[in-house]
């Protein structure tokens, strides 16, 4: 076959477990398909829910797999034999923390000063999630003084000269000329956004010139608690900056090594939200065949150490009934006032990953 002798392990792995979507136009049977999309075979991924049962339930761990004793830490860890510095934290939160994650990482940390992968395009964007909630229209801003939504902008003495602004969609027509798209449309193409320190995508580093707010207490707390299996004993992990991921049902993270920060004594703690997803965790090389493992809603992964330096990715997200198991999560989001939260979330991810940069 061509190429597949250049072919890495990692890449072989991403093949096999993205998503493939059936053709619409040729069903190969007149049987209805359950979700359009060919089954893959998940036998070999690594299910840290069924590890943690088994160890609750005192049996036998997978191979290779092992139980991590860490003094003070009041829920199981496990690692992974040949991945030193690699842990799982199963059900790491309660879904009433997860619930509060993913208002914020939608309402809250796509906010300027915060970065987003839409700011290079529109400028720094106020209240996305509200507007999207309310059926506003984003807009170019030139002769629409009397109908942009001031109240929804922020500040009108913003040191920014915001070109796009949102408005109510009834007002659209009579501004035709003007670029708009729809806040819920934008929201759907929100793919990143930067919290503390600004990593800056486009030279792959933190650039410390860029204005920012510390990254918010609740979440630099709760990633100092994680952090504690992967750190040395007595010493402290200090939160500086944080990525925070934004799935669609076809979106995947290719394989990478997040090398620009410091000190990789410390660890990278990784939070997952909403739809489960494959994880792969490579070696030190793409030669390495990586280890697949579900994390779900929930989850917290830590990586540090020799585990820094290991290839990993998110090769899939699923999406369909039978293994997005975010029903508990829509439960939480049934009140009329979070129908936005529900329809975002039933076909999303989200990944906060917290950082110490220095
Ligand atoms: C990252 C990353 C993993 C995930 O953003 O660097 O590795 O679970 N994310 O989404
Ligand atoms: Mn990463």
């Amino acid at each position: 076959m061509y190429g597949a002798a250049e072919r890495t392990a990692f890449r072989g792995a991403e093949k096999r477990y993205k998503l493939y979507k059936t053709l619409p136009h040729r069903p190969k049977s007149r049987m209805k398909t359950t979700s359009g999309t060919k089954p893959t075979d998940l036998s070999d991924v690594v299910d840290f829910k069924a590890v943690l049962d088994s160890f609750a339930s005192g049996r036998d761990l997978p191979t290779g797999i092992l139980r991590f004793d860490c003094d003070g830490f009041d829920r199981p860890v496990f690692c992974i034999d040949d991945r030193p510095g690699f842990f799982f934290i199963p059900s790491a939160l309660t879904i009433e923390e997860q619930c509060y994650w993913i208002r914020e990482s939608l309402a809250t940390f796509p906010q300027p000063p915060n970065r987003t992968n839409l700011t290079a395009i529109y400028g720094p964007i106020y209240g996305l999630f509200n507007a999207a909630q309310n059926q506003k229209v984003l807009i170019e801003t030139e002769d629409t003084d009397t109908l942009v939504d001031h109240e929804l902008n922020g500040s009108k003495s913003s040191p920014h000269s915001q070109k796009f602004l949102f408005a109510e969609t009834s007002s659209v027509h009579r501004v035709e000329t003007c670029k708009s798209i729809a806040a819920l449309a934008l929201l759907k193409k929100l793919r990143w956004s930067t919290l503390g320190l600004q990593f800056d995508w486009s030279k792959r580093n933190y650039d410390v010139s860029l204005p920012h707010n510390k990254i918010p207490d609740a979440l630099c707390t709760l990633a100092k608690k994680m952090a504690v299996p992967a750190l040395p004993f007595g010493e402290d992990f200090h939160p500086e900056a944080a990525i925070v991921n934004y799935f669609g049902p076809s979106d995947m993270l290719g394989g990478h090594l997040d090398d620009m920060e410091l000190d990789w004594t410390r660890p990278i703690v990784s939070i997952s939200l909403g739809c489960k997803a494959i994880f792969l965790l490579g070696g030190k090389t793409r030669e390495d065949v990586p280890i697949a493992m579900f994390l779900r809603s929930g989850d917290i992964v830590l990586m540090a150490g020799e585990a820094r330096e290991c290839f990993h990715g998110v090769p899939r997200i699923f999406t369909d009934d039978g293994h997005a198991e975010i029903s508990a999560i829509l439960s939480q989001f049934s009140a009329e006032d979070d129908r936005c939260y529900a329809d975002y979330i039933r076909n999303s991810r989200i990944n906060i990953n917290i950082r110490q940069v220095n």
